[in-house]
């Protein structure tokens, strides 16, 4: 009998972008002229062929193509970008292939192209439907663009787009937090993610963070409040605190994250979690080329690679489980580590329960709308107390 392939996702970092958005510290830049874009593609698909190999016991059952601006790339460039995965890898018929796309960057030829290669699933960075939050975030597209945009990816046989919104946008109340949901579930996307606003370090806006009128915790905790229940009655679920789909059209790429699934990263500044190891390839687009092409120049590729410990483990499946809306299951914990789930940390978990933070039933632990929302400071509380833990 055939043995059976295990899944893995494939992500692929694309680090160009037509510019720099205030609030923004993914990995990118600007201006790169086309030799230095075909170069790293090449050095993309070398690093394909190098790890072929070690994933022959696998097939790739989700790409994700992430950015940066994955549609600032020629067509041409993105042709030898899959041609490459189709070579090296054993992709699946049923692929989720998911590309981000700026709406200033896509055409309907383009688009239309991009469905021809195989691209089934679009991210579209939308952040807002209001011209002035647009403007102040820095974003090089109109609210007329992305609806042009979302029109040709119809056209172009799209039948599955997420589209990215921010909240917590300097001066953006609440009201136009909620115009900007309306409009865009009129235009009846399959998967919305909904970002809070993060001051990063190194951004404009963290220079001027004194200066930028922020909503505050208050404001963005209605709006949070407010887009869940009004997303339910528009037919999207929550799956995860950030992410909503219509039933069945989660994105399964992410869900390989939260699941602690494995997926291989490709490309500068992309993470991995392959055979127990979590690791990321250097945030350079230079040294990445370097690194690939010369690899007598002993020029480190790979950095923060971590084998995790057996506790690590449990608490990272913790941490990701939990931010699901189907939460963490004390059986399946049991199961996976041999560890009672109670004693690990269901016990201080139980202590959010009759605050409303947490949701328990039988041996289900989940977070309710307001413990999401504040999960990261409960998870960090209650898995510092899991027993052995130095996780902080
Ligand atoms: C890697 S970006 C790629 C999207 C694409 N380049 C675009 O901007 O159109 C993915 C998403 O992350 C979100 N994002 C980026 N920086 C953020 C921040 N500081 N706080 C919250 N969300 C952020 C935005 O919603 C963005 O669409
Ligand atoms: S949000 Fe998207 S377009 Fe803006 S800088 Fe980040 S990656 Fe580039």
């Amino acid at each position: 009998m055939k043995k059976q392939k295990k899944p893995l996702g494939l992500y692929i970092h694309i680090p160009f972008c037509l510019k720099k958005c205030a609030y923004c510290d993914f990995y990118s830049c600007t201006g790169a002229d086309p030799d230095l874009v075909h170069h790293y593609i090449s050095s993309c698909m070398l690093q394909m062929e190098d790890i072929s190999e070690s994933c022959r016991g696998y097939e790739i059952d989700t790409v994700y193509i992430g950015g940066g601006t994955p549609t600032t790339l020629p067509i041409k460039e993105f042709e030898r970008l899959l041609s490459a995965v189709e070579r090296n890898f054993k992709l699946s018929r049923y692929a989720e292939i998911t590309t981000e796309v700026n709406p200033a960057t896509a055409d309907k030829k383009y688009l239309k192209a991009l469905h021809k290669l195989g691209v089934n699933r679009l991210s579209i960075g939308f952040q807002s439907a209001n011209i002035s939050e647009l403007e102040l975030l820095g974003r090089i597209h109109t609210v007329e663009d992305f609806a042009n945009m979302y029109k040709d990816a119809r056209a172009a046989g799209f039948d599955n787009i997420s589209v990215d919104l921010m909240y917590g946008i300097p001066a953006q109340s609440v009201q136009s937090f909620q115009s900007t949901l309306e409009y865009v579930c009129n235009m009846n996307p399959e998967h919305l993610s909904l970002y809070c606003l993060k001051i990063e370090e190194g951004t404009p806006f963290y220079e001027m963070q004194n200066t930028l009128e922020l909503p505050g915790e208050d404001a963005e905790y209605d709006m949070y409040m407010w887009a869940v229940d009004y997303l339910k009655k528009r037919g999207y679920d929550r799956y995860e605190i950030s992410n909503f789909a219509k039933p069945g059209l989660e994105s399964r790429h992410n869900l390989k994250y939260w699941n602690a699934d494995e997926y291989i990263g490709i490309g500068t500044a992309a993470h991995s979690y392959f055979g127990g190891e979590r690791y990321s390839v250097i945030k350079n687009i230079y040294d990445f080329i370097d690194g690939i092409e010369i690899p007598e120049t002993n020029m480190r590729l790979i950095e923060g690679s971590k084998t995790l410990s057996f506790r690590e483990r449990m608490s990272e499946y913790v941490m990701l489980r939990m931010r699901l809306d189907a939460g963490v299951n004390a059986e399946d914990f049991a199961e996976l580590f041999g560890t009672d789930f109670h004693a690990f940390c269901g016990k201080h978990l139980d202590e959010y329960v009759k605050d409303g933070f947490v949701i328990r039933q039988g041996g289900n632990y989940r977070f309710s709308s307001k413990g999401m929302f504040v999960s990261n400071y409960i998870l960090s509380t209650v898995l510092d107390f899991a027993p052995g833990n130095s996780f902080a």
